[in-house]
């Protein structure tokens, strides 16, 4: 067999946390079939599958992908509603994957805005892998930074009004604990595919200090390699945090 990449990545040194922006495939389907959009929704489906086994193999202990950000709401409501299909029909089939590799199904974003069907297979799905714990799979469903700290904002304003909490006792650990990633350390590496390189809102407070790594492919074309050549590219680098190493 080939070697892989795999027999070089040190597993002592491994992220804690990885998280994905699942980009590119429209063009995908686009460019290298001259298929719709959807044909590239549908096929990215394999690529989250690899990824989280990949994962759960290496006992990487979160990954987060961002599935469905507020912005992609105004997409064509074909488009929506076939994302949203798709995410039904997804949750129904791996959960079963999920719970016998002992991986926890976890949400962020503003799921209660999602179709009914959606949501209500969302929260089963992640009821009953919720005592799983191999591994956290997050999904970031009509997700956005600023969505998330526009709420946590809020809800910190509430507890100081009705005396819950005072002003002074606002830090950024404090902060963090209202956020949708209370309970998730904050990535070490950030994967983007598709060659875009920005944030596209995602993950904005979280990602202060974490790695990015971006890949020309496309998220259908992205697979366990393709993962690995992310994580021993980040174990290349260097973290500082602003200070100075000897
Ligand atoms: C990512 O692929 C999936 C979602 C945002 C839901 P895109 O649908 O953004 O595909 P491109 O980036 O237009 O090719
Ligand atoms: C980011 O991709 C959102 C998801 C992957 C769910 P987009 O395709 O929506 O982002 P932009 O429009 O390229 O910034
Ligand atoms: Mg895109």
């Amino acid at each position: 067999m080939a070697s892989s990449i795999l027999d070089k990545i040190d597993k002592d040194k491994l992220p804690k946390h990885i998280a994905v922006i699942m980009d590119g495939n429209g063009r995908w389907a686009k460019e290298r079939f001259g298929r719709n959009r959807m044909f590239g929704h549908a096929k990215g489906v394999k690529a989250v599958r690899e990824t989280t086994e990949a994962c759960a193999e290496l006992g990487i202990p979160y990954l987060t992908l961002y599935a469905f950000s507020t912005e992609n709401w105004g997409r064509p409501v074909e488009e929506v509603g076939a994302l949203m299909d798709l995410l039904i029909k997804t949750i129904q089939v791996e959960t079963k994957q999920l719970y016998e590799n002992n991986i926890r199904l976890n949400a962020i974003g503003n799921i209660e805005s999602l179709p009914k069907k959606c949501y209500d297979g969302l929260i089963e799905a992640m009821n009953k892998t919720k005592d799983n714990q191999h591994m956290t799979l997050t999904l970031a469903l009509s997700y956005s930074a600023r969505w998330e700290i526009t709420e946590a904002t809020k809800r910190i304003a509430q507890d100081v009004q009705s005396g819950k909490l005072e002003v002074d006792s606002i830090n950024e650990q404090l902060i963090n604990n209202y956020l949708s990633t209370w309970n998730i350390p904050d990535p070490d590496l950030l994967i983007r595919t598709s060659g875009e390189q920005r944030i596209s809102n995602y993950l904005l407070w979280q990602i202060a200090y974490s790695e990015l790594y971006f890949t020309p492919k496309y998220w259908p074309e992205f697979n366990k390699e393709e993962f690995y050549k992310a994580i021993y590219d980040y174990q290349q680098r260097e973290r500082r945090y602003g200070k100075v190493l000897q």
